[in-house]
Formats: C-alpha cells, structure tokens, sequence
C-alpha cells in the first residue's frame, strides 16, 4: 500500500487496525508516532500535509465529521484550493497521511492530537456578533475524552480566547478514568494563497505550555516535530496564556495596518496625496516595514473579524472598554471602507446604479484561493443589488462559492467563469480581487464590448490606471487622484 494514493475514505481506515505499523516501501516500518488532527479544512488539511511531507516517520490522520470533506481529501480534486497544496498531498497520502471519518478510532490511537476545528463568530445568545462560538471545539474535547484510553498530548491548533486551554483541562479531566492530557497551544499563522509557503518556512512557530514538569516535556515533543524542518531559533515557546493570546494580537496587529492604511486612503482622495506613495515613504522606515500596506476594499478572510471581535469581547468581560474601543476601531474602518466605495461608485455613476450592469473581477477574498469567507465583494455585491444595478461576478477560482454566498439575493446576478464575458455589456467593471491574470487582459478589447461612459473601479490598486484612462476608461482607484474624462 506504501505511497498509493486512494480515492476511497474506507481504504484508507482499514490502516487503524495496524496501530502505528505501515508498509512502506516494501518492508513492515513502525510508525514513531501517530499524530491525529481533528478538523480537515483550511488549516487542519494543509498543516498535517505539511508534517507527514517533511517527517515520513510520523502516521498522520486528518479527521473530520463531514463525510464530503474528508472524500474530496482522498481525490483528485482536494475541497480547498492552495498553490502547491496538491503535490505535497499527492505525495503523502496512503503513506503516512490518511484522511478519515473515524474519529473515536483515531483519537484512541494518537499519541498527539491537534484541533484544528472551525471556531467562528457566536450568532446566538450571550455575545452573539462578538464572542467565539466554542460548540465544535468543546464537542471535541468531550469525544476525546470520552474516546481516550492513553495519555494524549492535545494541541489548539484553532484560533481561541485566551484561557481557553483552562475549559479544556477542566472538561478532559472531569472523569476519573486515570488518563492524563498536556495541554499545548500552537496557533497557525499561515495565510492563505501562501499557505504552503508559509509552512514550509514559516517566520516562528509558537508553543504555549503550563510550566509544570510535565507541561515542558510535552512542549519539547511538540518541539521536537517542528524542529525535522524549521530551525530552531524559529520555534519559540512561551507560557500558554501568551501563546492564545499572541494568536489574536497577530491577526489584530495585521489587521489594524490595513484599516490604518485604508483610513488614510480616504484622505488622500480628498487631498490629492497618493496612498501607495505614501505607503511606500512610511514603510520605508525600518521601524515600520513595508508589508501589509496596500490599500484595498478591506480586509476580507475568515479570520481578521472573527478574531478581533473575540479580542473586543475579551476586553469588554475584563473590564477594558477603552481597549475594546480602539480595537473595535479596526472592524469598523474595515466597514466604512467597503461603504465609500460603494458610495464612490454611485457618485461617480451618476448618483444612480438601478438598472446598471457591474461586472466584478473576483470574488475571493484575495488572490490565489477559491476561500470567499467574508470576502468584502459579498457585501459590495449584496449593497450593489440593493441600488438595483444587475450584477456580473467572475474569477478564476472561486465562483461556486460566490453563487451559494449569493444564493438568498433577490436579483439579477449572473457567474461568468471568461472575463472577457463577463464584462461585455457592462458599464462598469469593479476589481476584487487582485488575480494577476487580470493584469494580463486586453482592456482595449473589453473596453470596445462595454457601454459608455465605461467605468473601472478598482478596489486593489490592481491595474495600470493611466493607461486604462488612456483607452476610454473613467478610472477610480482607492487612495488616489480618479482619471476621468468628464
Ligand atoms: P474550516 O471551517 O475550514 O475547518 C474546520 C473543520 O472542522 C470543518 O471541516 C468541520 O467539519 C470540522 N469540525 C468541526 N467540528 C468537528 C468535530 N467535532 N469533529 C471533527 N471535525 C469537526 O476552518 P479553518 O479555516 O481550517 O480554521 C480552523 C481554525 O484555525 C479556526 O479557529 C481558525 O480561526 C484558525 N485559523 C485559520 C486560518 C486560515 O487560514 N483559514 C489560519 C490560521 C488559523
Ligand atoms: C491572515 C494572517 O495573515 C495569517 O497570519 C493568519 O494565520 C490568518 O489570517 C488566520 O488566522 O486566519 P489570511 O486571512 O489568509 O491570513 O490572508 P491575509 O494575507 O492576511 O489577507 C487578509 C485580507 O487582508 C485579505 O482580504 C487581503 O486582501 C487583505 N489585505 C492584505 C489588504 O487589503 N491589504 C494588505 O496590505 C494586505
């Protein structure tokens, strides 16, 4: 069986029956360790790939309850769309990497288990649009619990509130069934599109522990996995309450350039300053660095919000209005900047959009995934049909997500996979997404098939502007002077 990949899950569980043995290559091998991850999305999938790629010693299992999931994991067709994802997959599973439905199964096996499962905005109740919905990770606590038969060291690998790992000794421990779990903290700090990059090299990996004795062997475990491909002085560790909240300081941090670079944006329309020069002067300053500067739509992704709400919601239940004020500043620049350009383009179209026809290039909610989860052109496209304007969505990757996001909207919305067709018969188109093949377009050709006055705006400051005024085009990017011909 050693390297074969399978398309069938049932192949692939058939191995729990020989714990911690494979055949590889030939020859009976023992497997050093069995490493579980329970929760096979975005983060679960790629990161346990990336282990069993670079450490052929371990067993990995990725785990999940959606069945459909976990059959896309063992096809030829993975459920998620990362660069360089497929090879390291292809080259991994039915080797020492399975994906199954089997949970209690694995559980029982591993030796070390990662969560890695969904923790999204709560919609219900006590902190309903604030506080993480912590269901699916504390039902997981309790199968593990329920499933475990020998010590186990658990990783949080999911996003969490800090003191989270408190709930989980509290729940793991609460039977007297004498087996004993470490708690460990590893957040993921990958992003997607770079995701294998990131990986593969990532900046520090992070290992929150208790200090006890016992908390500092199982961290050097953890270590010990990291350190087959990353140096290291890349593997940080520190105590476990540091580790869940360096998660969301990151994700706050990250986020909080972008609004701070957006909220300048809107001055420099005003002013005729020009926000990538002045993005490039301040990040020019060593102190500040370059990155994470370019002014867009707003930040989109599963996890900015999501994540800087929860830390609002943390700082609010301690007490911390005022910090819970100034973070909370961050989300709502992000929402006035998605309204100014919706409110730039009805402006700039005549103070009417009803009956128009906008076409958007991409709806991901940035290049090089299929991944639209909170992507700003939902609530672009949602604010668009409500002035009544008709709408044509394409992109390379992500269009079978934009038609279920879009699924409940009472209006003409139609998905274009060719953007030349996209946009023939539009008045305006409005970029995304910033998908390199967009650069590479004909624009004198898709200007011809257009209505007039054709309209671009460009939410990424993705395209030559000069030029596509140059063609006929009434330009308007973020930050900058519009090129019109009015
Ligand atoms: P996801 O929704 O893509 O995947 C989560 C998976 O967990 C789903 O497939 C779901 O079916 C499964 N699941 C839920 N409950 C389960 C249970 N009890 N047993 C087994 N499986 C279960 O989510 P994601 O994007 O992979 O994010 C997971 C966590 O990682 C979140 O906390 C997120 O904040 C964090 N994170 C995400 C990223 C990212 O790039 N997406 C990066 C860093 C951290
Ligand atoms: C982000 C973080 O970068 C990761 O470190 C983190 O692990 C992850 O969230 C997470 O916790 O989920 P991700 O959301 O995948 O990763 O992608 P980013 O590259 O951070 O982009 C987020 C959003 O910000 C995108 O909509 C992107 O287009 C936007 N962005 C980014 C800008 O508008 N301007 C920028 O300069 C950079």
């Amino acid at each position: 069986m050693g390297g074969r990949p399978s398309a069938y899950p049932h192949f692939h569980d058939s191995l729990f029956v020989r714990v911690s043995t494979c055949n590889l290559g030939g020859g009976i091998m023992a497997f050093e360790k069995n490493i579980l991850c329970i929760g096979a999305g975005y983060v679960g999938g790629p990161t346990m790939a990336m282990i069993a790629h670079k450490c052929p010693q371990y067993r990995v299992t990725v785990v999940d309850t959606n069945p459909e999931r976990i059959t896309a994991w063992n096809s030829d067709t993975l459920p998620i769309y990362e660069p360089g994802l497929d090879e390291i997959v292809k080259g991994a599973r039915g080797r020492n990497l399975f994906f199954s439905t089997r949970i209690e199964q694995g559980i029982k096996e591993a030796n070390v288990i990662f969560v890695s499962v969904n923790t999204p905005t709560k919609t219900f109740g006590a902190g309903a649009g604030m506080a993480a919905d912590l269901q699916y990770w504390e039902k997981t606590a309790r199968q593990i619990r329920e499933a475990s038969q020998s010590h186990k060291i658990i990783v949080e690998k999911s996003t969490l509130p800090v003191k989270t790992a408190l709930a989980m000794e509290r729940i793991l421990t609460a039977t007297a069934n004498g087996v004993r779990f470490d708690i460990l903290s590893n957040p993921e700090f990958m992003a997607e599109g770079t995701g294998v990059k990131d990986l593969e090299s990532p900046d520090r990996v992070l290992i929150g522990s208790r200090e006890t004795p016992e908390g500092i062997k199982a961290r050097d475990e953890l270590v010990e996995i990291y350190a087959n491909w990353v140096p290291r002085e890349r593997i940080i560790t520190s105590n476990i309450w540091s580790s869940e909240l360096s998660k969301l300081v990151s994700n706050a941090f990250l986020a909080q350039r972008i609004s701070s670079i957006n909220a300048i944006s809107s001055l420099c329309e005003k002013t005729e300053a020009d926000v990538t020069e002045v993005a490039r002067a301040v990040g020019m300053d060593s102190r500040l660095g370059d990155k994470f500067l370019n002014a867009s739509i707003g930040f989109g992704g599963s996890c900015f919000k999501k994540d800087i709400l929860n830390l609002v919601y943390l700082c609010r239940q301690y007490g911390l209005d005022e910090v819970a004020d100034y973070w909370d500043g961050v989300v709502r620049i992000n929402d006035y900047q998605k309204e100014r350009f919706i409110l730039n383009m009805l402006g700039a179209m005549f103070n009417t959009l009803a009956g128009k026809r906008i076409c958007l290039f991409g709806f991901a909610f940035k290049a090089d995934t299929g991944d639209t989860r909170e992507s700003p052109a939902i609530s672009v496209s949602r604010r668009l049909v409500e002035e009544r304007a008709e709408l044509v969505i394409t992109d390379p990757r992500a269009l079978e997500n934009a038609e279920e996001d879009l699924a409940d909207v009472q209006g003409v919305v139609t998905f274009v996979e060719d953007p030349y067709e996209a946009a023939a018969g539009c008045d305006a188109i409005a970029v995304m997404t910033e998908w390199d093949i967009y650069n590479t377009l004909d624009f004198e050709k898709i200007y011809e098939t257009m209505r007039k006055p054709a309209f671009i705006f460009d939410g990424r400051n993705l395209l030559d502007h000069q030029r596509l005024f140059e063609i006929g085009f009434n330009v308007f990017p973020v930050g900058k002077r519009s090129l019109t011909h009015f």
